[in-house]
């Protein structure tokens, strides 16, 4: 009996989930969506929590907590991305693969922070447009596995799903899933927000102080004299500026918009800190001004599509060099069904090897249907393979190659490269290989921090910056 009544419920539920699918197929966006609406649809990647039950109260304890972020600067950052869509702002998200609870420190954020705005002011220069600046920060706490498990000397543990899920450290216990770190999880964010809000606003952003670690950067680097003379160009048009008595002290001189993403995975924690909008109506995951789906759980009928559908925040999508062109669009249907620009980000990730073949049809296809999309290049994650000593690592001339394969397929295209969407720090790692200092696979071990994916330091990511200006100077 009592099995017959189990098999009976997974029937039933098995029925929901097909009638769902339906709905969505036949009713396009008129079937209802609410923040929890995501639950009768399959959602991958989400932890075993041990007990479910401390999972739904460290969420409720979370859906009273305020909100990270403000549905008006979501819209803010919408709007200044329907400006990439048509050429007139470009995009630079960048920040760790996984932040770590343990680098939650004023020096980690402040380095990071840094560099991006050095990136910044040397695209604001060379492209002649607004430089929309978005980090992988304040809540890139989890991460897709591609197993369940690992095994590690002999033993099987649960995977590592970041750190606001369990902790890297290779014993038994520190791998089971603890809810409590997703409260964990909001409180490092809302520290690390309150840091960047007050380091944008109160003159660390100053355009002249920016200008200035710049020049120190082409002073020490071994490529500077390539990069010497945009440095110089940038610091003669702040002289200028000076000159005819612009205020350096004014707003526009002396602060930065800045704003933050994570990729939206752990389900419990987004719908927490999903909020109505009091002004405006509507919904806004306000965990984040911009949340991604991965390439894992971008499927049109499972749980996060269904979620992020129905927020109205900036949405970014994966795409791999294996995507199906259908798929993709039946993606951006479900997603952005009035193609309201700004709301939709394609994140493609195909590799240097790759890219060549499989953009240009995704391109076309695009441009054929009129879609509203920021063309945002990850050169990082379709690049990455094993060093000898065992390392997991990127090349710079690899991330590079795609990098620049991406701005000339789209200007063959005819269409708009948006952004660049990077896996960087602030500090001195030696994570990925090349650059101008060119970090060779023996050196790797030096410092080799990353817990997930590695990460350009802070020269290498500058020279990216310095090189792309090379590229889009008219
Ligand atoms: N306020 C402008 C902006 O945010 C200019 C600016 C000030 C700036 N400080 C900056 C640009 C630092 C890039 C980096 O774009
Ligand atoms: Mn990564």
């Amino acid at each position: 009996m009592f099995l017959m009544y189990r098999f009976a419920a997974d029937k039933f539920d098995g029925l929901a989930k097909v009638r769902n699918l339906f709905e969505r197929n036949t009713m396009g966006t008129q079937n209802t969506w609410s923040k929890t609406s995501w639950k009768n649809f399959t959602a991958l990647q989400q932890p075993k929590w041990p007990d479910m039950a401390i999972h739904d109260e460290v969420v409720k304890d979370l859906t009273r907590l305020p909100p990270l972020v403000f549905a008006g600067e979501i819209r803010d950052l919408k709007a200044m991305l329907a400006k990439a869509v048509t050429g007139d702002a470009f995009l630079v998200q960048g920040g760790d693969c996984s932040e770590d609870f343990s680098q939650v420190t004023a020096p980690k954020i402040r380095e990071t922070l840094k560099v991006l705005l050095q990136m910044a002011v040397v695209l604001t220069y060379a492209g002649g447009k607004p430089v929309i600046k978005v980090g992988r920060i304040a809540g890139q706490f989890a991460k897709p596995r591609s197993a369940d498990t690992e095994m590690v000397d002999g033993v099987e543990l649960m995977s590592y799903r970041g750190d606001m899920v369990n902790s890297p450290e290779p014993i038994e216990a520190a791998r089971i899933p603890d809810p409590n770190r997703m409260m964990q999880g909001y409180n490092m964010a809302a520290s690390t927000l309150n840091l960047l809000r007050a380091f944008t606003r109160g003159g660390f952003a100053a355009l002249h102080r920016v200008a200035a670690w710049n020049q120190e950067f082409v002073k020490q680097s071994p490529m500077g004299r390539n990069y010497e003379r945009i440095g110089k160009q940038i610091e003669q048009a702040l002289q200028f500026m000076e000159t005819i008595g612009i205020d350096p002290e004014s707003p526009q001189m002396k602060q930065a918009q800045f704003f933050t993403s994570h990729e939206a995975l752990l389900l419990g924690y987004e719908t927490a800190l999903t909020r109505e909008d009091s002004i405006n109506g509507g919904w806004y995951d306000c965990s984040a001004h911009m949340l991604w789906i991965g390439e894992r759980t971008r499927q049109v009928d499972g749980a996060h599509v269904e979620f992020l559908r129905g927020v109205n925040n900036p949405i970014g999508v994966k795409i791999g060099p294996d995507y199906d062109l259908d798929n993709v669009k039946r993606l951006i249907d479900a997603l952005n069904p009035e193609n309201e620009a700004g709301r939709l980000t394609l994140i493609t990730r195909l590799g240097m090897k790759n890219i060549e073949k499989v953009l240009p049809p995704l391109l076309r296809e695009a441009k054929r249907e009129g879609y509203n999309i920021v063309w945002n290049c990850d050169p990082m994650h379709a690049n990455t393979y094993t060093a000898k000593s065992g390392h997991k690592t990127r090349n710079f001339n690899d991330i590079l190659s795609e990098i620049t394969c991406f701005f000339e397929t789209h200007w063959a295209e005819g269409t708009i490269p948006g952004g660049i969407h990077l896996e960087m720090t602030g500090e001195n790692v030696t994570e990925c290989t090349g650059g101008a200092r060119n970090i060779v696979d023996a050196e790797l071990s030096n410092n080799y921090l990353t817990t997930c994916d590695p990460r350009l330091n802070a020269e290498q990511s500058l020279e990216v910056a310095f090189q792309i200006a090379d590229m889009i100077r008219s």
